[in-house]
Formats: C-alpha cells, sequence, structure tokens
C-alpha cells in the first residue's frame, strides 16, 4: 500500500487551497447561527413553477435531445438567447462569441487554463472574489493586487504597477476586474475608471476579464456601461451567470470572447466535461424565450434592494463608533472595516458564540491583508434575521474592540 499519497499529486495539485470561505460556511450551517457569511441568494426568488413547467414539457416532447450529450461550445438555442441578451448593451454580439459553462467558475478555470502559465502575472483589484484568486492560483500564477476605493480598482495605482512591470519587461496576461457591486465589497466601479482602464489595457496590449454575476442587480443609483460595452479593440473577456438571476443550481453561465479567442477555450473545457448539461441548457434557453427574465429580476431587484435597506438601517442604528462600511446600490454584499489592529479574523470566534457569522476580509486579499475587514451578505438572511444578526454583530464588536 502506498504510505504517502501526496508524493505523487502534480504540483498544481499541491498548489491549490481549499477555499476558506467553504470551510466557514460549514459551521455556520448551525441552523442557530445567523449567518451573513455564504453569497446564496433567496431561495424564496427561485422560479420553480416556470421551470418546472418548461422542464415537464422539454422531457415529454425532446426528451431525446434534453439528455443527450451536446456541442463542446453549448446548446445553439440558448448561445442565441444569451447573446441577445448581452446585445441589449452592445451590438454585434453573435452565438459564436459565446461559450456556454457550468457555472462562470468554470469559466474561470477555463479562462486560466488557457492564458495562464506557471509564474504568469493576473493584475487584480484587492478584495477580490475569492473563486478568481483560487483559480489563478491553482494555475500557479503570480497575483498582484491593485487597491481599491470607493469608485474601483485605484487607476493610478494600476498605472504604476503596469510602468513598473514594462521596465522589468513583464506583461500580465490579464486585468481581472468584478466591476458591478463587486463581490466582496458592494463597490462598483465609477465610468470614467472603466474608460481609463480600457485606455490602459489598449495602450499596454493587454486583456481584461470582467466578471460581472450581479450587473443587472442594481437597486438604485444610475446604471453605469459594462466594461465590454465601451471596448472598441476586441480586448474583452465577459464571464456572464444566471446564478445570481434564475437559480445558482442549474449551473448555467457563459465566456463571451472575440470569436478568434473561442477556440482555445472550447478546447481547454472539452478536456473538462465535454459539454455543458444539455438538459438544464435547453431549460434556460425555453425560459428566456419566453421572455421571463425582466420581471424575474425586477422581483430579485425588490426583496434584495429591501432588504439592503434594512441591513443598513440596522447598522447604522447599532454599530459602534469607528466600525465603516461600503453602501453598496446593489448585488448581495457588503464590507465592513474595523478600525486598525482590530481583527475580523480573531473576532470569527467570538461571533460565533453570539450565534453569528461573516466572511474574513484576508479570504479576498492575496498579500495577507483586510484582516480588519468582513463581508456581509443581505441575500439570504429573512429582513428578521438580518435586524437581529447586525445586533448580535455589534454587540460583539462593543465587547471586543
Ligand atoms: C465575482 C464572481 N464570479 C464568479 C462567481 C461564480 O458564480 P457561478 O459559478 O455560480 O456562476 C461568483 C459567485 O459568487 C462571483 O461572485
Amino acid at each position: 500500500m502506498i504510505k504517502d499519497l501526496s508524493a505523487f499529486y502534480s504540483k498544481t495539485a499541491r498548489n491549490m487551497k481549499r477555499s476558506e470561505i467553504r470551510e466557514l460556511l460549514k459551521v455556520t450551517r448551525r441552523p442557530d447561527i445567523i449567518s451573513f457569511g455564504g453569497g446564496l441568494p433567496d431561495p424564496s426568488t427561485f422560479p420553480v413553477k416556470e421551470l418546472e413547467e418548461i422542464s415537464c414539457q422539454l422531457l415529454r416532447e425532446k426528451g431525446g435531445t434534453a439528455l443527450q450529450y451536446g456541442p463542446t461550445e453549448g446548446e445553439a438555442p440558448l448561445r442565441r438567447e444569451i447573446a441577445r441578451w448581452m446585445s441589449r448593451e452592445k451590438a454585434a454580439i453573435k452565438p459564436e462569441n459565446i461559450l456556454i459553462t457550468a457555472g462562470s467558475q468554470q469559466g474561470l478555470d477555463i479562462v486560466s487554463k488557457v492564458f495562464l502559465d506557471p509564474h504568469d502575472i493576473v493584475l487584480l483589484e484587492l478584495p477580490t472574489y475569492v473563486g478568481g484568486l483560487q483559480s489563478f492560483n491553482a494555475y500557479r500564477a503570480k497575483m498582484i493586487g491593485v487597491p481599491q476605493d470607493s469608485e474601483g480598482m485605484r487607476m493610478d495605482l494600476l498605472e504604476s504597477a503596469l510602468t513598473r512591470l514594462a521596465r522589468r519587461n513583464k506583461k500580465p496576461k490579464f486585468i481581472y476586474v468584478v466591476p458591478d457591486f463587486q463581490n466582496p465589497s458592494g463597490v462598483s466601479m465609477s465610468l470614467e475608471r472603466r474608460k481609463k482602464l480600457l485606455e490602459m489595457a489598449y495602450r499596454y496590449e493587454i486583456p481584461v476579464l470582467e466578471d460581472s454575476p450581479y450587473r443587472d442587480l442594481r437597486f438604485a443609483g444610475t446604471p453605469i456601461p459594462a466594461i465590454y460595452s465601451l471596448d472598441d479593440q476586441d480586448q474583452v473577456i465577459v464571464l456572464g451567470t444566471f446564478s445570481k438571476l434564475l437559480c445558482p443550481g442549474l449551473r448555467i453561465a457563459w465566456i463571451m470572447a472575440p470569436a478568434e479567442w473561442m477556440d482555445r477555450m472550447v478546447v481547454a473545457k472539452q478536456s473538462m466535461d465535454l459539454c455543458s448539461p444539455t438538459y438544464t441548457q435547453l431549460m434556460v434557453a425555453e425560459y428566456l424565450r419566453r421572455g421571463h427574465l425582466p420581471a424575474q429580476i425586477e422581483n430579485i431587484r425588490r426583496l434584495y434592494g429591501k432588504k439592503l435597506k434594512i441591513m443598513l438601517e440596522a447598522l447604522n442604528k447599532h454599530m459602534p463608533k469607528g466600525v465603516t462600511w461600503s453602501k453598496p446600490e446593489g448585488g448581495l454584499f457588503l464590507w465592513i472595516e474595523l478600525p486598525k489592529g482590530v481583527s475580523a479574523t480573531a473576532l470569527f470566534p467570538k461571533a460565533i458564540e453570539k450565534k453569528v457569522a461573516y466572511v474574513v476580509g484576508s479570504a479576498f486579499h492575496c498579500d495577507g491583508k483586510g484582516q480588519n475587514a468582513m463581508r456581509i451578505n443581505f441575500s439570504y438572511p429573512s429582513e428578521q434575521q438580518i435586524v437581529e444578526g447586525v445586533q448580535r454583530l455589534a454587540e460583539m464588536l462593543r465587547e471586543n474592540m
């Protein structure tokens, strides 16, 4: 019998890290804990009835196709519907620009597989989406963080990073951004910064990876154009998903990219799963064809907008002095910062004692920073749990800060 299996692991496997969030969430499944930790949609928004009807009809009328293998690129009707959906913001998006993936998380993996060799550089805003960090890390990329403020990634700091790298003859493989109601901070990148980002991407000839699962969940303020809609040089790859608009369980998402970049991504996906599930693809295609999505999104916006309002009111009322938080205009998350020197990581067990959970800010960093911050989710807990949870959190902070 082999004693040390790990001797057989590849460098890639050894380099993979477990998601801190998924580990923490194990504790927070306890029913007595109010969890602000996950990033789950409110299941009451799932369009169960419409999907049940579509599913029955699909199996009855097209069962042979729905349960068969399909093309790696994805089912034609779904690619058509998504191209139409994405054309709301930019004309001339074709089904050929769309590759269906099993969640955007697979999109991140595919892009990483196609673009990254070990030690390649990825520039990203900090804090950033933990699943992005996980994918880039798995492919052994070197991640360079660019701090953000209330308008998103700091372009002056991006520019200095790019100049520094250019001086050393180094070219990042892409710049990764989550520009709309970012996970974890809730911040959206301003229009001026989006334009500046593209300007720099063109000047330094670097692709931009725009990961935008929350874009359509705006509850307040004025919409800001998507980065891809401002791009006239075919330099932006977009990750889109129905996880937060319909439900995550169907695992339907997409990569949108210039047609000439598609081939490598399709081949990369082929070796992962041959194709995404035909059945759920055809369900979503039919859901979109029937025109259900706009009303569904409106419903989610109303519900989450109300929950966010309740959370902001509770934070205003209960949080001790010195604690600050972002004020998102959409999405699922907000970001709380504790006074310098107070560690959200060290306080996590205290929060669990008070039966409330969050995700520690350091999980969203690749440089060990973010210790004094936490991510808070407001889509999943009920309105009552939001009020109660904020009270528990504030009490814990008052006692320990
Ligand atoms: C920024 C970002 N990208 C990608 C994902 C992955 O989403 P999914 O794989 O469900 O499409 C998430 C999920 O929370 C996210 O927040």
